[in-house]
C-alpha cells in the first residue's frame, strides 16, 4: 500500500519543521511518501518516510529561471513526483505535452512518476470519465517503452472530489481503476480526493487501490494516524 501526502502550497518554515516532527509518530506498513512544498525538500530529516516532489521542470537543468530539473530533484533524494496534478492543468496551464516530457525525465534520473488523471464535475455528469481518463494516460505515456510504462503510478482523481468532501460511490471508483488496470495491468493505481479518517472505512473495501493519495488530510497528522490504523486494521 502506498500513502502519498501532498502538502501542495502550504506550511512555513517553522510549521514545516513541527509537522515533520509529528510525522515521525506515524506507524505503518504502508510506503509513505511525503511531498512537501519544493523549498523544503532538501531539509527532510534521514527516516523511512520516501521523499517525493509536487513538481519538476520539463526541461533538463540550463537557463530556466525558477524552474527545478530532475537531475537536481535527484541530487536531494527525491524517489518520487506528482505529475500532472488538475491543480497544475487548470492554474499552471500544464499541457499534455509538458507532463509527457516531466515524465520522461522523471524516470530517466530513476525517480517514480505519480501521474494524476481524472474527469471533472461536467465530464462526469455526462458520463465521459473514461473517455477522459484513458485519453489523459494515452498521452502522458506517449514517449515511454513499455518497460518505463510499468513504473509509472498512477493517481485517479476526480477533480469534483478534490478539497470538497465528495467522494465518488465504491462503484464509481472501481469502475474507472478497474478500466485503468485493464489497460495498464502492471501499474500501481491509488485513488485521491478528499480521503480522510472518516470514509476510510467504506474506502477500504476497494480492493482494486493499491493506496491513496492525500491532500488536506496530508496537514494534520493526528487524523492521518487515525486513517492509517483504520486501513491497517
Ligand atoms: P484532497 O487532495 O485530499 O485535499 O482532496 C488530494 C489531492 O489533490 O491530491
Amino acid at each position: 500500500m502506498i500513502i502519498a501526502l501532498n502538502n501542495k502550497c502550504n506550511l512555513t518554515k517553522p510549521e514545516f519543521i513541527t509537522y515533520q516532527k509529528e510525522l515521525t509518530h506515524l506507524s505503518t506498513t504502508a510506503t509513505l511518501i511525503l511531498c512537501p512544498s519544493s523549498l523544503y525538500l532538501g531539509e527532510i530529516a534521514p527516516s523511512s518516510i520516501k521523499l517525493g516532489a509536487q513538481n519538476v521542470s520539463s526541461t533538463e537543468c540550463g537557463a530556466y529561471t525558477g524552474e527545478i530539473s530532475a537531475s537536481q530533484l535527484k541530487s536531494a533524494s527525491v524517489k518520487y513526483c506528482i505529475v500532472g496534478h488538475s491543480e497544475r492543468r487548470a492554474n499552471q496551464h500544464e499541457t499534455d505535452d509538458e507532463i509527457a516530457k516531466k515524465i520522461k525525465l522523471l524516470l530517466k534520473e530513476e525517480i517514480i512518476p505519480i501521474l494524476c488523471v481524472g474527469e471533472d464535475k461536467t465530464k462526469r455528469q455526462e458520463n465521459l470519465q473514461l473517455q477522459v481518463i484513458m485519453e489523459e494516460l494515452k498521452m502522458a505515456m506517449k514517449n515511454l517503452s513499455m518497460e518505463e510504462q510499468k513504473k509509472v503510478i498512477i493517481a485517479y482523481e476526480p477533480i469534483w472530489s478534490i478539497g470538497t468532501g465528495i467522494i465518488p460511490t465504491n462503484n464509481q471508483i472501481e469502475e474507472v481503476i478497474n478500466a485503468i488496470k485493464k489497460l495498464y495491468p502492471e501499474n500501481q493505481v491509488l485513488y485521491g480526493g478528499s480521503a480522510n479518517e472518516e470514509n476510510i472505512d467504506e474506502l477500504k473495501n476497494i480492493s482494486c487501490i493499491d493506496g491513496y493519495l492525500i491532500g488536506g488530510l496530508s496537514l494534520k497528522p493526528e487524523k492521518l494516524k487515525i486513517f492509517l490504523e483504520k486501513l491497517e486494521n
